[in-house]
């Protein structure tokens, strides 16, 4: 079984291990008001019941061993916690309950044999809790929380159920009860402060007091022979050829925005323009690893751009390749309204047939957009003379991974995320899977019969020759392309200044100060996951963990990170700035300092981002005169 599998088995197995448990405490409780004829038979089923759950706690173990193999950060918590908690008291149940269960006494207690088995149920409960509100590392809060809910409920039931209790005692329970209330609240309270409380988004960084450098002096060149741009965010109206109209937000009443198309070398300056009524934005320059002052992140780099502002970007484009722009300001909503549009940095060559394929969902209709055109939702086609080299420049800008795949030709993947691919080799038929926020570049020579881009959902980019129509080949339906061993091998870091571990999950956590099952990073979620702090020059190695049920495409600003190895395989090296982590995975990746800034560093699955998944990358002696509380909502 899988790594991804054996999770999803385990989440269901923690809630049936605690209701069949839970059902054999109760159905032997039953008994207690039972005439002894009937008793006996309520035992038989409490029996079966016990036997069930003995079962499947076993498989409970057999799963949380699996997962221990696969990774301490999958069963830490499981195996330190939850699996004691239930498997002592099924031992004590198997031992004590289950004989007089199936030969009660001559004077049965239901009592006495329904306890063990409540208690094994209270420790499945806990299991459960668990699995809601602990992640990697264990939190002692967590696990002190854990425990005391389960001590509060066993002694509780202890007393409850204690035989022959003296008639005053409704009081006495009374008092137990209220005893028992305060317990679980203070363990709650426990849970919230200590387990909960705030790691370090208010990182030196932030601190008005710091030394160091402001990271709104870190900023491009600027130059009378800039190439100029100005993007307006303005709303506009979609309307998709299958007939659907969405009110979308724009860059200059287009949706994608218009192409930046620079030449390498190039001075570039955007000037943006807010004309979006009562909505904030910027220009985040997506895989462009701008200096740190350029990155246009509200809160961290700059104030976001209210209605009426503007405000002036400034890089040179030293690195030819795609890239994407999009706002980053409340960017879970901006994005899929609309606010992106793609950035090329074309090459001293360029190829005559270079195209742009934005693929976006507005509202449930997947569209694409080739070379800055309106996006559609029906087939898309181009027309190319047969012997031209042709580059597809490809973006994924939503929030979900997209399946790709060329036919009716070999194809290369020349680039990724905007670096070109070393030892790219010819593929024919595969698919591609590309990250949300991903880029590849698909090379190939025009043939003399048409070629089609598929995305799966899209009826797809038919690029035809000039002439008589011939028939369009079907889409490509082989087998997925893996990313991190295409190309040829390049070499990789082989030591490390600094190593850092992102355990990604959803969890019980204060998300923007509320608690709720969030996505988290090594247990918490933003603002609370505590910022790596790096020295520029280091190299550091980041090992990123999925431990929950849903893909997160991990992108660090200001940076590319080369792959390094995923589930224990050695990758080729390849450069990335959005790289996908399926449930279950363990990805090695390398990353340089040599990008001065405080950077966002965030899943780009965006709504996971808007639900805690984000957090900052620090260098020391960098610090921010911006914050992220004065009306600045980076995701
Ligand atoms: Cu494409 Cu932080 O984003
Ligand atoms: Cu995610």
């Amino acid at each position: 079984m899988t790594t991804a599998q054996l999770i999803a088995l385990d989440q269901i197995l923690f809630i049936l291990v605690a209701a069949v448990w839970a059902a054999a405490g109760g159905v032997a409780l039953t008994a207690a008001r039972q005439p002894r004829e009937a008793a006996r038979r309520t035992f038989l089923a409490a029996a079966a019941l016990c036997a069930a759950a003995i079962a499947v706690t076993a498989l409970r173990v057999l799963v949380t061993v699996g997962l221990a193999r696969a990774g301490w950060w999958f069963a830490a918590e499981k195996v330190t916690l939850a699996l004691p908690l239930v498997v002592v008291p099924a031992l004590a149940s198997a031992v004590i309950s289950l004989p007089r269960l199936l030969r009660p006494g001559p004077e049965p207690s239901a009592r006495r044999v329904a306890f063990p088995l409540l208690v094994t149920a209270y420790g499945a409960a806990a299991g459960i809790v668990c699995g809601i509100a602990i992640s990697y590392p264990v939190t002692a809060g967590g696990v002190v929380a854990v425990l005391v809910l389960f001590t509060a409920a066993s002694a509780l039931t202890w007393r409850l159920l204690a035989p022959g209790r003296p008639s005053a005692g409704r009081r006495s329970g009374g008092r137990w009860r209220l005893a028992g209330v305060s317990v679980l609240l203070v363990a709650l309270i426990w849970a919230v402060s200590g387990s909960w409380s705030g790691g370090g988004h208010l990182h030196a960084g932030h601190d008005a007091t710091a030394f160091g450098v402001p990271i709104d002096q870190l900023l491009g060149p600027s130059g009378k022979d800039a190439r100029r741009f100005t993007l307006t965010a303005q709303p506009a109206t979609v309307r998709l050829p299958s007939g659907r109209t969405v009110e979308a937000w724009s860059f200059n009443g287009q949706v994608p925005g218009p192409v930046l198309r620079v030449r390498q070398g190039d001075l570039v300056e955007v000037t943006l323009l807010n004309r979006l009524p009562g909505r904030p934005v910027t220009i985040h320059w997506h895989g462009y690893d701008v200096p740190g002052g350029e990155d246009g992140v509200p809160g961290v780099t700059q104030d976001a751009v209210k209605p009426g502002q503007s405000h002036v970007y400034r890089f040179r484009a030293t690195d030819p390749g795609t890239y994407w722009y999009h706002s980053h300001q409340d960017s879970s909503l901006a994005v899929p309204r609309g606010l992106f549009g793609m950035l090329i940095v074309d090459p001293a060559q360029p190829l005559k047939e270079d195209h742009t394929v934005a693929l976006h969902t507005f509202g449930d209709r997947l569209t694409m957009s080739v070379d800055g055109s309106a996006p559609t939702d029906e087939r898309a086609t181009a027309s190319i003379p047969p012997g031209s080299p042709v580059r597809l420049r490809i973006v994924d800008t939503d929030s979900l991974p997209l399946t790709l795949g060329l036919s009716g030709v070999p194809y290369r993947i020349a680039a990724v995320d905007g670096g070109d691919v070393p030892g790219a080799t010819d593929l024919t038929g595969q698919r591609l899977h590309l990250a949300a926020g991903g880029r590849y570049d698909l090379t190939f020579t025009m043939p003399s019969r048409p070629v089609l881009l598929s995305a799966e959902g899209h009826p797809g980019l038919l690029i035809k020759t000039p002439g008589p129509d011939a028939p369009a080949p079907d889409a490509a339906s082989g087998p997925v392309v893996d990313i991190t061993r295409y190309g040829s091998r390049v070499p990789v870091p082989g030591r490390f200044d600094q190593e850092v571990t992102w355990v990604l999950d959803k969890t019980l956590a204060l998300v923007n100060g509320v608690p709720k099952l969030g996505y988290t990073v090594n247990g918490k979620a933003w603002p609370n996951i505590p910022t790596p702090l790096v020295r520029q020059g280091q190299t550091i190695k980041i090992t990123v963990v999925n431990r929950g049920r849903d893909t997160h495409p991990m992108h660090p600003h200001g940076h590319h990170v080369q792959i390094l190895s995923r589930d224990g395989v050695p990758a080729n090296g390849l450069l990335m700035d959005t790289f996908d982590v399926a449930p279950g995975e363990v990805w090695e990746v390398a990353l340089v300092a040599d990008n001065p800034g405080i950077w966002m560093s965030h899943c780009h699955d965006l709504n996971h981002a808007a639900q805690g998944m984000e957090f900052h990358l620090a260098y020391e002696g960098i610090t921010t005169p911006f914050d992220v509380s004065a009306g600045n909502h980076p995701a």
